[in-house]
């Protein structure tokens, strides 16, 4: 997608369409309506007196041929109650405008961002919204319709130049974009095409493609390192397992912290031994969302460049029953030392996990984030709305979540108690891998906390969040890639402001 700003006046724009938004509230002209020239501007004002345009979040009205533009249509988005807007809705409608245009064969969309609704933050969005909106789960369609596909999205200033941090915003917007839909992508594949070796060659081409240090470790490298929880997992599958590594190291950056950021990649979970149900078993091919996530993540840090060392674990492999698989009963030992009885084959994300972040600690990390499609029970509390976050270092957390505030993410803490903490006691290992089915994300999460030691450490359950099971108006239904946005905004928010340099020294 060509993304551009246009300087023109906007009377002159000979365009297929052109966007603009208002508000709710009454008088007619406002948000970037209000910078339409006459008479376009006051025909959107009969509208809206006239009640046919209400201007509700995500409303759309398209005008043909709009008198005293030079465009052949107008669409004016609605944005809701003005109290109530934020940069995240200005996101999603430049997602609208996308999905509604090409659904009626634009290839072209300029996007009015007039007087007020400008600067660094809000061209980001918009260029985020638009890429993140012009995608669909669509690749083994034989008619799949890239036809409908946007070309360009311009960005009108009404004459004024865009300044340069808008246009450094455009190729933020993009590359932020770009890699959540690089995650969709993979997320979206399934098993029989994203098997862990397949994976790795994956994260191997990006991590070529970016500059990254890329390693990934075979069954006898996890065997040798000890780690017998993921090992048991792999052990029941046919496909082999990897231990993908990735490394950004930016020259001259401190020596800590290191990011760990630790991604479940179970490329398909039956539930092994403790098998699932059939009906909706199909969706765990999107069971290795966390390290997708982490992948995107990495790949847009490459190119963002900010100067903190970061470091990607992810364990992949199946969760198969079969002759050599994992059993309920089975007391296993962990890289950290450990020991686990297993309770349930279907609690396998945790197994994982456990060692990975052992890994991690061991290979530098000095701030450890995990995302995994970790348990049912986090729909149940939250929906597929919202992310689940855990964790004991309240700095940390509060830093997680406000990025994913910052980026329109919806996340909201959990509370990780020593109460909890009996609920997965074994009577013969150290640990149980279940906790019963009461405070199941709880209890999953502290499993994993368990083996981050004393290390910072945040935890993210996207069970919910990474699948859409709905088209919305600005986004296709399927993968979301959440919650790529709010770590690339955490891990490009270490330098700068130095309030953030200070908490960075809190977590070394
Ligand atoms: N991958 C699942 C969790 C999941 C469920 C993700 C639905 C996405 C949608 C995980 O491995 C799992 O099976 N968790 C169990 C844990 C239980 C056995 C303690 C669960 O949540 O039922
Ligand atoms: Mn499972
Ligand atoms: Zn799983």
């Amino acid at each position: 997608m060509k993304i551009d700003f246009r300087n023109e006046a906007l009377a002159d724009l000979a365009i297929p369409a052109l966007i603009a938004f208002g508000f709710e509230e009454q008088p007619a002209a406002s948000g970037t309506v209000a910078d339409l020239p006459e008479p376009a501007r006051g025909m959107v004002e009969e509208l809206k007196q006239s009640g046919e345009l209400v201007a509700k979040a995500y409303e759309t009205t398209l005008l043909h041929r709009p008198p005293g533009l030079a465009a052949r249509a107008l669409l004016v988005v609605g944005a809701g109650k003005q109290e109530k807007f934020t940069t995240a809705l200005l996101r999603r409608l430049a997602g609208v405008a996308v999905r509604y245009l090409r659904a009626r064969g634009v290839h072209s969309v300029t996007w009015l961002i007039g007087e007020q609704h400008r600067g660094a933050e809000a061209v980001q969005a918009l260029v985020e919204g638009a890429i993140l909106a012009d995608y669909d789960a669509d690749r083994y369609q034989t008619k799949r319709e890239t036809q409908k596909r946007i070309d360009e999205f311009w960005l009108a200033t009404a004459g004024k130049i865009a300044v340069d941090d808008e246009r450094a915003a455009v190729d933020r917007g993009r590359i932020v974009a770009e890699a959540q839909n690089f995650t969709r992508d993979l997320v979206n594949e399934p098993s029989n095409r994203m098997t862990p070796t397949l994976l790795a060659g994956r994260a191997e081409e990006m991590a070529r493609q970016y500059g990254l240090d890329f390693q990934a470790l075979g069954a006898a490298d996890i065997q040798a390192l000890k780690m017998g929880a993921f090992w048991a997992v792999a052990q029941g599958s046919a496909e082999e397992p990897r231990l993908i590594v990735l490394r950004y190291t930016p020259e001259g950056a401190p020596a800590a912290p290191v990011i760990g950021l630790v991604g479940k990649g179970i490329t398909f979970d039956t539930g092994g031994i403790s098998i699932k149900p059939a009906a909706d078993m199909h969706e765990m091919k999107t069971d290795m969302a966390g390290g997708a996530t982490m992948l995107g993540v990495m790949r847009a840090i490459a190119q963002l460049k900010p100067n903190v060392r970061v470091l990607a674990v992810i364990p992949a492999t199946e969760n198969m029953p079969g002759g050599k698989a994992y059993k309920p009963g089975d007391v296993l030992t962990s890289m950290s030392g450990k020991t686990i009885e297993v309770l349930n084959t279907d609690a396998e994300g945790r197994l994982v996990l456990g060692d990975a972040l052992t890994y991690a600690q061991q290979q530098g990390a000095t701030v450890l984030i995990d995302a995994a499609t970790l348990t049912g029970a986090v729909m149940v509390a939250l929906g597929n709305i919202t992310t689940g976050v855990f964790g004991w270092n309240k700095d940390w957390v509060k830093r997680v979540l406000a990025s994913a505030e910052a980026v329109g993410d919806r996340m909201w803490e959990l509370p990780v108690d020593d109460d909890y903490r009996d609920l997965y006691k074994s009577s013969i290992a150290d640990l149980a891998n279940t906790g019963g089915r009461y405070g199941g994300a709880i209890t999953g999460a502290m499993f994993v906390g368990e083996f981050a030691g004393d290390t910072p450490w945040v935890h993210l359950d996207i069970a919910g969040t990474r699948w859409s099971n709905e088209e919305k108006p600005y986004l296709a239904k399927g993968p979301t890639g959440h919650p790529v946005r709010t770590l690339v905004h955490l891990l490009t928010h270490f330098q700068g402001r130095a309030e953030h340099q200070a908490n960075v020294t809190s977590l070394t």
